[in-house]
């Protein structure tokens, strides 16, 4: 069924194409998730061709209708950065990252919320709510915020980092603090949307938030000018994973490349249901009670594991694990070797490289998720120094370059 709107919504689980989305984004046949399918009919070559900024310059790949204007704040676009001393240390000449930390509200999640909210306005939605561990709320609060509509958000009321909470105050959103983890405020969230139809789902279930987060797919191939061949990234509701590789998918079947790159999805060691269920062959098994320091992949019921199964499998990728101190390590090393600043769960990947071995001269591409500027509680302290003496204090103790 293509349909005169050119996209249609298509379950994973039945196949059943979906005429309206529930407000859960299931179906409502078997109660899995939906994925948008493009069925108009795109030019291949003319894709790469359109001007304007980020990821509405590839809006014949997005699922709205010509005309339909978009809620946009510059998402999309980020630079893709040669990290050659981080690729020194773990045995690659072609590393990258891929800076999503540089998108407006300082993550990845502004690509899926701008198609998100533009769907929502079309709708005419009243309210749009979230669960989330910080950076979902501080980017649905500001795309909210653009189009004009109330955004209520729901955290984890420990370990949120403030400066993603903060961002959420200051663009006006409505914030709740459930006592429990994030699977739990998300559990909120579900219970909330069937129940009352004033608010519309915001998470990455609905299928619009993969749809602008499949576009850092595209935006690899372009910059790189070939296919990688490894996206290495953080996964925590698995959403980012699934959206990269349909990406990937779609530039094959529109017979664009003709290769993909495996998908890696890292995991931290506390935190790792998708890894432990890869690993081990058994069957997926949410995990009550996740740990770790990197909070925004504190997940322990990713609900897209399916779709991340998928992107893993079909890939030829693979999961892999990293502990708290891993993290931190490769986080400290990126800022200050490479001048890249990002969150803990953003330097998942490049910890994972330590150990992954890929071969040498593979390309590599991991993306840094998230923008370390939100999160600095453990950054070091101030050598203080007194008025008097402040020249020669600081003479005294500093040595190197002169
Ligand atoms: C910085 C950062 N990296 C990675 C993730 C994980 O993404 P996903 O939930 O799509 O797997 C998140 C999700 O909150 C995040 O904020
Ligand atoms: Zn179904």
């Amino acid at each position: 069924m293509s349909g005169p709107k050119g996209w249609e919504l298509v379950c994973i689980g039945c196949g059943t194409p979906a005429e309206t989305e529930l407000p859960d984004s299931t179906c409502s046949t078997c109660r899995d998730l939906l994925e948008i399918r493009v069925t108009r009919k795109i030019d291949g070559r003319s894709l790469f061709g359109g001007d304007g900024p980020g990821i509405w310059r590839f809006k014949h790949a997005l699922p709205f209708a010509p005309g339909v204007e978009p809620v946009s704040i510059g998402e999309g676009g980020t630079p893709l950065v040669r990290t050659d001393r981080f690729a020194a240390r773990v045995g690659l000449h072609n590393l990258h990252a891929k800076n999503d930390g540089q998108n407006p509200t300082g993550s990845f999640k502004d690509r899926g919320m701008s198609v998100a909210v533009t769907r929502a306005k079309t709708l005419g939605a009243k309210a749009l709510i979230c669960a989330s561990t910080g950076n979902t709320a501080a980017s649905l609060a500001a795309y909210a915020a653009k189009a004009g509509i109330d955004a209520v958000v729901v955290v984890p009321r420990a370990g949120v980092a403030s400066g993603k909470l903060g961002q959420a105050f200051a663009y006006g959103a409505k914030v709740f603090g459930v006592d429990g983890n994030f699977d739990q405020a998300l559990a909120t969230v579900f219970d909330l949307v069937r129940k009352d139809d004033r608010f519309y789902l915001m998470n990455s279930v609905n299928p619009f938030r993969i749809e602008g987060q499949k576009i850092t797919a595209y935006e690899i191939y372009e910059q790189l000018a070939r296919v990688p061949d490894y996206v290495v990234l953080p996964v925590g509701n698995a959403g980012n994973i699934s959206a990269i590789w349909k990406g990937f998918k779609e530039l094959r079947e529109l017979g664009i490349i003709g290769s993909v790159p495996k998908m890696i999805g890292v995991q931290a060691e506390g935190a790792a249901p998708l890894a432990a269920a890869i690993s081990s062959g058994e069957p997926f098994r949410p995990l009550a009670e996740p740990r770790t320091v990197a909070s925004a992949i504190r997940i322990g019921n990713p609900v897209s594991w399916k779709k991340a199964f998928s992107a893993i499998g079909e890939s030829g990728g693979r999961a892999a694990v990293v502990s708290d101190e891993e993290i931190m390590d490769a986080k400290e090393t990126l800022a200050q070797e490479e001048g890249l600043l990002v969150e803990a769960a953003s330097a998942a990947p490049f910890a994972a490289l330590v150990k992954l071995k890929l071969p040498r001269g593979a390309t590599v591409v991991c993306i840094a998720t998230g923008n370390g500027l939100k999160d600095l509680s453990d950054h070091g302290g101030t050598h203080n120094i007194e008025p008097a003496t402040n020249a020669d204090s600081i003479a005294s103790s500093v040595g190197g370059r002169r």
